[in-house]
């Protein structure tokens, strides 16, 4: 079709028998959707040329003014039992006084597959977290950490636990090896109250503290500090047997049961 050569043109809008316009080529037309309903439409344009000749042009469209419309707790071709709670929110349309983001916002729950999500990220990052985590030399012997170290090692069986404990809690004065630092600490290894069979003087030591004995010849100046307050019945156990089974010692373990006797008993010192 050849608008110069055409004299002509009829818009319809639907199935309007009279045209919403006429006119001749080139020109333009506004058309008011408002006052359509909502939905589909179409207008059908017929132009017709100076020998009479017509072309004809149909376009579809689709009006919506009204507002949009939100509909939570049913989708289209769901299978429904007994009572189903729909939630429906209406917001904004073309010729409402002014748009207000709060209406359009849906109040409809969060989809249980954002938490999902969400949790399993945490969980994850908490995880990986605590992986990672290695504190330096220096901040892990700080009874801060020594502490938390102990809470998250649930786990551990009781030999590591004692290991572990023994390095955050003892090595810094009988050193990692139980050899001590001669004159200032004694060592653990072969020492004679940490591979006695009876294990009561071992224990009351590491509950209670010493100072100022003299240990094969040798009076120490510096005080063992008691560890009462600090160790739990099994954590005192455990560094116990540490001391009992390293560096070549082997004296009978004790119980977590022996070390709440002596505890109950009280610092035979005061
Ligand atoms: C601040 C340094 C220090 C720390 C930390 C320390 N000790 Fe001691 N320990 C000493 C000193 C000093 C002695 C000797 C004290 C005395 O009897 O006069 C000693 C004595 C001992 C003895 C007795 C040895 C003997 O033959 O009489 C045992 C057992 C012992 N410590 C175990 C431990 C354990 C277990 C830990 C960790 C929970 C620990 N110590 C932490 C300084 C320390």
């Amino acid at each position: 079709m050849n608008e110069k050569d055409s004299n002509k043109i009829e818009v319809y809008l639907d199935h309007n028998a009279e045209p919403t316009a006429t006119y001749s080529p080139p020109g333009s037309f506004e058309l008011d959707t408002s006052h359509l309903e909502d939905g589909p439409h179409f207008l059908r344009i017929i132009a017709t040329d100076q020998s009479g000749y017509r072309g004809v042009r149909i376009i579809p469209f689709k009006v919506e003014n009204g507002p949009g419309i939100a509909v939570d707790g049913l989708r289209e071709n769901d299978i429904v039992k007994g009572k189903v709670s729909i939630l429906i929110n209406a917001y904004g349309g073309a010729y409402a006084e002014k748009w207000e983001p709060a209406r359009a916002e849906t109040p409809a729950p969060i989809p249980t597959w954002v938490w999902v999500t969400l949790i399993s990220i945490v969980a994850w990052a908490l995880y990986y977290g605590i992986q990672q985590w290695k504190p330096t030399p220096q901040f892990a012997s700080t009874p801060t950490y020594a502490g938390f170290a102990i809470q998250a090692q649930g786990k551990k069986s009781s030999a590591e636990q004692g290991a572990q404990l023994y390095r955050t809690s003892c090595a810094s004065c009988h050193q990692i090896n139980g050899q001590g630092v001669p004159n200032v600490f004694p060592p653990m290894a072969g020492d004679a109250i940490v591979t006695a069979p009876d294990p009561s003087d071992h224990i009351k030591i590491v509950l209670f503290g010493a100072k100022g004995r003299t240990i094969k010849g040798v009076t120490y100046q510096a005080e063992m500090p008691a560890w009462v307050e600090q160790l739990s019945d099994e954590e005192a156990a455990a560094v116990i047997n540490h001391e009992r089974t390293s560096w070549g010692n082997n004296a009978p373990v004790v119980t977590s049961e022996e070390i709440a006797k002596i505890r109950s008993e009280g610092n035979p010192q005061k």
